[in-house]
């Protein structure tokens, strides 16, 4: 057997460029810090975009741009900024986002954008087989590559690939206002096996192929002349171990090496006996309701005034997609709302939100999970949601709850959280109430089997299961050739 190619939109990595030389960060989202656990462990070159416009990577330093990829086992792909502007900003993140998370208003079907969405796909397509054996596998992911399976199949008839999709597959009766819906559906149906997070997603998908281009399936089977196309659900784990581990590390260090950042953490979780932090982390979308849960917080502490002073809400909105209209729309209410609840009810001693517009490293992450006695994820819609995954495996002492909306993907797996409905205001203010007020045993016997579950299903097993379902689907249609 030969490598695995693994290609998304996104590499792990994200480069900048400082005065004179490059800034290699690790990428933020759930497809990146989920994958490369696994693309770590095994032999697999993943091939995808560092996050720079080609123009704005000077001539001189290109070589030190590749090279840092090569040691991460990455080969990047270089946009254009017209490139970014159609495919990325345009398609992916104007048409198909907003569709496939059911922000229907928010979709714009531009012809032009289309067509730089097929361009930047061959173009992808051409990375990959540029690098492909006949005996390599290929891993595409998300919903910037949808026509990608297609593409390689076309050059290569033979190749094994698989497909992931990272984030919600909405209803037939959504994906049909999409002009370009065959295509989009024929390019997916490229790969041999087609994977989502949820059977509901899988459904979806499956309803969709028979209404738009009238194909059945048998048992989870596309039938398609002398090939079949598996479409079944993987939810997505993450690397428990290196997230308890580390929550771990971080409580045995003597307290001189805390952070600052924790140290502030407890400055305040030490001002009062009763004192409560609340943590959300989220990259800045408009799925991940985020102006809403402000709301329930503001709301919350007027219909319980008795938690003032006692508890703070940190909220960590990494910036995303900022020249998309709606994103930077956001921004401006997120901090309208910030200021207007901090503004009417801070104290000299207290300010009740603390805001974070940026990314934070790892550690950080580390010190806000494992300082909060709540984490409130309130998405009205979302693939996956792998940040309440994390949560629970850095509660190494198996205290904290997690509040989580239904319409998050993770939800069908985390039901000892106190599941809500993001659009029910009451319900999340009175989950806010009742986790801060559950005993501990409570939160402990929940935790138990929340980890319990977390840690059998991690991101390696996930990426096990979809491969060797992927080479059992690619057995059969060999068989029946
Ligand atoms: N994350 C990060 N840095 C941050 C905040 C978040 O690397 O400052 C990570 C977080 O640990 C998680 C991912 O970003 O692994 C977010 O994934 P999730 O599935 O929750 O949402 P997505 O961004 O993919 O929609
Ligand atoms: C989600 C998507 C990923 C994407 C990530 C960050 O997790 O499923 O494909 O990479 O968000 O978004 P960005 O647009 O910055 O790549």
């Amino acid at each position: 057997m030969g490598k695995t190619i693994i290609i998304s939109n996104r590499l792990p990595l994200q480069i900048n460029i400082t005065e004179k030389d490059i800034e290699v960060t690790p990428s933020v989202g759930g497809l990146a810090t989920g994958l490369k656990s696994f693309h770590k462990e095994g032999d697999s070159i993943w091939i995808g975009w560092t996050g720079m416009p080609e123009e704005e990577i000077p001539d001189d330093l290109k070589g030190k741009v590749l090279e840092e990829a090569k040691k991460q086992n990455c080969l990047p792909v270089d946009l254009t900024s017209e490139e970014i502007e159609g495919f990325y900003y345009g398609f992916s993140n104007r048409t198909i986002w907003p569709l496939f998370h059911y922000f229907m208003e928010y979709s714009e079907f531009e012809p032009e954008d289309w067509e730089s969405y097929k361009r930047v796909n061959q173009k992808y397509a051409e990375a990959v087989l540029e690098n492909l054996n006949d005996d390599d596998e290929v891993w595409v992911h998300d919903y910037q590559l949808l026509l990608l399976p297609k593409m390689i199949r076309d050059k290569k008839p033979n190749v094994t690939i698989g497909f992931f999709n990272h984030i919600p597959f909405p209803s037939s009766e959504v994906f049909r206002t999409l002009p370009w819906r065959e295509e989009i559906l024929e390019g997916m149906l490229g790969a041999d096996l087609i994977g989502f997070h949820t059977y509901d997603y899988e459904r979806h998908f499956l309803r969709s192929v028979k209404l738009i281009l009238r194909k059945d399936s048998t048992f989870n089977e596309i039938h398609l002349g002398n090939r079949i196309v598996r479409v079944d659900s993987f939810p997505m784990g993450i690397d428990y171990q290196k997230f308890s581990d580390a929550s771990l590390n971080q409580q045995n260090q003597p307290s001189s090496e805390n952070s600052n950042f924790q140290k502030k953490l407890d400055y305040h979780k030490n001002s009062t006996s009763d004192a409560k932090l609340i943590i959300s982390i989220d990259r800045l979308d408009y799925t991940k309701g985020i102006a809403n849960r402000i709301r329930a917080y503001g709301y919350f502490l007027e219909k319980y005034p008795e938690y003032k002073e006692k508890v703070r809400l940190v909220m960590l909105a990494v910036p995303s997609r900022t020249n998309v209209p709606q994103y930077q729309l956001l921004k401006k209410e997120v901090d309208e709302l910030v200021g207007r609840i901090n503004g009417r009810f801070a104290t000299v001693n207290w300010t009740p939100i603390w805001y974070f517009f940026r990314s934070m490293p790892f550690e950080n992450l580390i010190d806000l999970y494992s300082s909060s006695d709540v984490a409130l994820i309130t998405p009205t819609r979302d693939g996956m949601n792998l940040v309440a995954k994390e949560y629970i495996a850095t509660r190494t002492d198996q205290t904290g709850v997690l509040i989580l909306s239904e319409m998050a993907g993770a939800a069908h797996e985390l039901n000892e959280a106190l599941i809500i409905n993001p659009n029910n205001f009451e319900q999340i203010v009175d989950a806010i109430k009742t986790a801060l007020e559950m005993p501990k045993e409570e939160q402990i016997r929940r935790n138990k089997m929340l980890q319990k579950r977390l840690k059998r299903y991690t991101v390696e097993k996930w990426a096990k299961d979809f491969m060797n379902s992927l080479r059992e689907a690619k057995n059969r249609i060999s068989k029946i050739k």
